[in-house]
């Protein structure tokens, strides 16, 4: 069975953060943050507003903008999140209870910054077996709870978002090949404790707030990321000349600037959440592909290279045709 994406959508909440709200609290400036991360500002959810909230409003946002869908009949809900309301129970059975869709599968997926394209491939896989037609994969997180706002090399980098696609059973194939990888021997670099206090068996801090060690990470990032988008190319028979988009987790500016001089391909497409959201994790991929739809880029029938990359450390990415 073969499968295309038929809808994109996304939500960003309302509370804007300017890079001077940091400079209050924090011994840093706006000068020092848009220079080495890009970001001009982010989103942060209200007190009373959760992951669940923002797939809600992104999921209204999609039905709005595309009244000829209807979710009655979906028969799969992933959500990719590092940050659910709960652990139990999921975010993606929450979604399945608020739109009130019948005999649903639902699967939360926790691979951070990656988890977005993760969630596609999977859909693709179901799809392709026969057992399903019609899933919602979202990306969804709010950073902004687990934030260490005392922590200048982190409080700065990351925004709330969710963002969504529809993947459906298609007469004509449009999600095309993928590839993933881990190095798990990476995990203290990026991480967020919950039980245990060992990654790997090395002490970490256990404090349930985001770490990371930047150099680090920037520097395997780029390397990974340049090297894979390669591969991912040439196993669709193709090279990045033929390729119309790269859209990439919007970790930072400059990983992004990095990666496009490294492989040759313009920066000017690839589009980014980057500068207005900040770094959104799993919700990055589907709010620059969204903006990038609603500016008029994106246009039928361009082939896209998608790439998530984060904590783990992992990445997951994937060809797709608009
Ligand atoms: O999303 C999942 C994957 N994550 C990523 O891909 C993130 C990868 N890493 C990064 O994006 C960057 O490493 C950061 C944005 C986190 C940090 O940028 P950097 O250019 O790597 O800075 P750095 O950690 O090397 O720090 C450079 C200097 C340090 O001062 P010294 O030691 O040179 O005196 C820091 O203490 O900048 C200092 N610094 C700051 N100064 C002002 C760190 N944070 C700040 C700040 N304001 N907010």
């Amino acid at each position: 069975m073969q499968s295309r994406i038929t809808a994109i959508s996304a939500y960003t909440p309302g509370r804007i953060v300017p890079n001077s709200y940091f400079e209050t609290i924090v011994d840093t400036s706006d000068e020092w943050i848009q220079t080495r991360t890009g970001v001009i500002e982010r989103r942060f959810t209200a007190e009373d507003e959760y992951t669940t909230h923002l797939c809600f409003k992104a999921l209204r946002n999609l039905l709005q903008d595309n009244p000829e869908i209807s979710v009655s009949d979906v028969d799969f809900i992933i959500v990719a999140t590092s940050t659910p309301d709960h652990s139990v129970p999921s975010v993606a059975s929450q979604v399945q209870n608020e739109f009130n869709i019948p005999g649903c599968g639902t699967l939360d997926v926790a691979s951070a910054c990656a988890g977005f394209v993760y969630g596609l491939i999977l859909a693709k896989g179901l799809i392709a077996a026969g057992t399903h037609k019609k899933i919602l994969v979202f990306g969804a997180e709010n950073l902004s709870r687990f934030t260490d706002f005392s922590n200048r090399n982190l409080c700065i980098l990351f925004g709330d978002a969710a963002g969504l696609a529809l993947v459906e059973q298609s007469a004509e194939n449009k999600i095309f090949d993928s590839l993933s990888g881990t190095d798990g021997s990476m995990g203290k670099e990026l991480y967020r404790s919950s039980l245990s206090t060992l990654i790997n068996n090395v002490p970490v801090i256990a404090d349930a707030r985001t770490h990371q060690n930047g150099r680090l990470v920037f520097k395997w990032v780029v390397q990974t990321i340049s090297e894979n988008l390669i591969k991912l190319a040439d196993k669709n028979g193709l090279n990045l000349a033929a390729i119309d988009w790269i859209i990439l987790h919007s970790a930072n500016l400059r990983i992004l600037e990095a990666i496009s001089k490294n492989i040759g391909y313009p920066l000017e497409r690839m589009p980014q959440s980057i500068k207005y959201f900040g770094n959104t994790s799993s919700a990055s991929i589907p709010l620059a592909w969204n903006i990038a739809l609603m500016d008029g880029r994106i246009k039928k029938g361009d082939k896209i290279l998608l790439m998530g990359f984060g904590g783990g450390m992992t990445f997951a990415g994937l060809m797709v045709e608009w």
